[in-house]
Formats: structure tokens, C-alpha cells, sequence
């Protein structure tokens, strides 16, 4: 079942957290859907362990046919996999960064991806949704080249691809953190390993600090609310991570065995 983050008379946000097994292999990932006025937009549908759910909770909104859009923040696997799908149950047209338009038709059949996709430059954009707009704020390198995040104006929800994401399970992840201390040895790990610099968070944390924000929304684990938003904001601003804490002793020739699955 989706949690609904918003909802008024003609705009809803749902966010699914638990439509992907919890086996082991395959990280927790939250998937969502904007419905405004009759239409709709997913927003990091993931792979192809969650479209079936996601496409059944999306035809009690509105049906497949009015769907205008498949958004993406980056180009992983467990933000875009499902593209084939997408494009073969809906004519929704794929909004992505331009960094990735040229590598993301490696997802589908070939010619599918022939005008149904949208390039977004660095700058970002706002995009029309129905009667309400999303509009596209640059996160580059937060953690991917070619990096979007979501701001919806109606709602006032930040949907923040994998910044602010903490490892947990996808019941957890329907509670909205409001005190970011005990919630960082959940989050701390990912951020200094997949974030690329200090230097990208800072610009960042400038740009989101400008806007009016309800809820900082990430692609796993549970969602920021209240005072949760602005620690967010200081912790980030000072931490270091990725290419800050990498130095010469990150890259030696290895001399490690690997042995099957397991690494000695
Ligand atoms: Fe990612
Ligand atoms: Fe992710």
C-alpha cells in the first residue's frame, strides 16, 4: 500500500516503500507518483521487481493511457530498469538528464525510446504536470554526472533521488524522521561513499535552503520532515565525502584474492 505524502482535491503524492522484497539482494528503493488533475507523473520507478505493484497502484488514480511522464533523477538500475515497460504500457515520454539520453535506450528494445524522451540541460527546468508544474533543480554528481532532483510546488515536497537516503526496511521507511541525530549512523555510511565531494554539497544545500520545503523525500529509507530538514542541511554542509577522503592509499595495485562469492 502507498503512504500518501499529499493530497488535495485534484493533486495527490504517493510514495511506495515496500513493493521490492526484502531478501538481501536488492536494496530497499521508494517509488513515487504525482497525480495532478487526471494525469500523473512516476518518479524513479526502479527496476523490475517494483512495476507490477506501481502500475496497478498508478490505474486506481488514473489510467496508464493519461500518464505523462516517467522521471528520472539519475540513470541507475534501481531508479530506471523497468524503461521498457514503461514506454510499451504507457506514452509517457522519459525525462532524464541530457547526460544520460544517449545511454539510457541500453534499457529498451530498439527505436522505442524515438521520440519519447525529454533532455534535460544542466540548468534544469520547470515542467508542466497537469494544472501544476514539477520543477527540475540540478543536483549533479549528488551522486550521478547527469543528476536531477524534484521540487513540487503544491505539496512543497523535495524528492531528492539518493541524497539524504538512509538503509533500512520498507515498513521503517514509511515514518517520517523528524530528528536527524539518531537517524545519521543510518544514513552517514552511504553519503561519505557514494556523494562526490563536499564541495557539490555545499552549492547544493545554497540552492535548497532558497526553497519553501515540507518534506525532503529521498529514494530509500524514510522521508525528513520538521526540524529533520534543516539539521539535514548543516550536516551536509560540513561533511566530507567521496573524492574528500580518497586519497594515494585508495589507489594501489590490489594483491587481494577473490574467491567465488566472498572476498578474504
Ligand atoms: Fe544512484
Ligand atoms: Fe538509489
Amino acid at each position: 500500500m502507498p503512504i500518501e505524502l499529499y493530497r488535495d482535491d485534484r493533486h495527490a503524492c504517493l510514495m511506495f516503500t515496500d513493493l521490492i522484497e526484502e531478501d538481501g539482494q536488492a536494496v530497499q528503493s521508494n517509488q513515487f507518483l504525482i497525480v495532478d488533475s487526471g494525469t500523473g507523473a512516476v518518479i524513479d520507478p526502479g527496476g523490475n521487481l517494483a512495476f507490477n505493484e506501481l502500475f496497478l497502484g498508478m490505474s486506481q488514480h488514473f489510467s496508464p493511457q493519461k500518464l505523462s511522464y516517467i522521471i528520472a533523477s539519475h540513470a541507475d538500475p534501481d531508479i530506471i530498469a523497468s524503461l521498457d515497460r514503461w514506454l510499451t504500457s504507457t506514452p509517457a515520454q522519459l525525462v532524464i538528464s541530457r547526460v544520460w539520453e544517449r545511454f539510457v535506450p541500453h534499457f529498451t528494445k530498439v527505436g522505442k525510446t524515438e521520440q519519447r524522451l525529454i533532455g534535460v540541460p544542466d540548468g534544469g527546468g520547470r515542467l508542466p504536470l497537469g494544472r501544476s508544474e514539477l520543477w527540475l533543480l540540478p543536483a549533479h554528481f549528488l551522486h550521478s554526472e547527469g543528476n536531477f532532483h524534484f521540487y513540487d510546488p503544491v505539496s512543497r515536497i523535495l524528492f531528492t533521488g539518493d541524497l539524504g537516503v538512509s538503509m533500512m526496511s520498507g515498513r521503517t521507511a514509511q515514518v517520517p524522521v523528524t530528528d536527524l541525530k539518531p537517524h545519521l549512523p543510518l544514513m552517514e555510511g552511504f553519503h561519505k561513499r557514494y556523494m562526490v565531494s563536499n564541495k557539490v554539497l555545499r552549492l547544493w544545500v545554497a540552492m535548497a535552503r532558497q526553497l519553501d520545503i515540507s518534506m525532503l523525500v529521498p529514494q530509500h529509507g524514510a522521508p525528513l520532515k520538521g526540524p529533520a530538514i534543516g539539521q539535514f542541511f548543516d550536516w551536509a554542509e560540513s561533511l566530507k565525502c567521496g573524492i574528500d577522503l580518497f586519497d594515494d592509499r585508495n589507489y594501489q595495485v590490489p594483491t587481494v584474492q577473490i574467491n567465488g562469492r566472498t572476498m578474504v
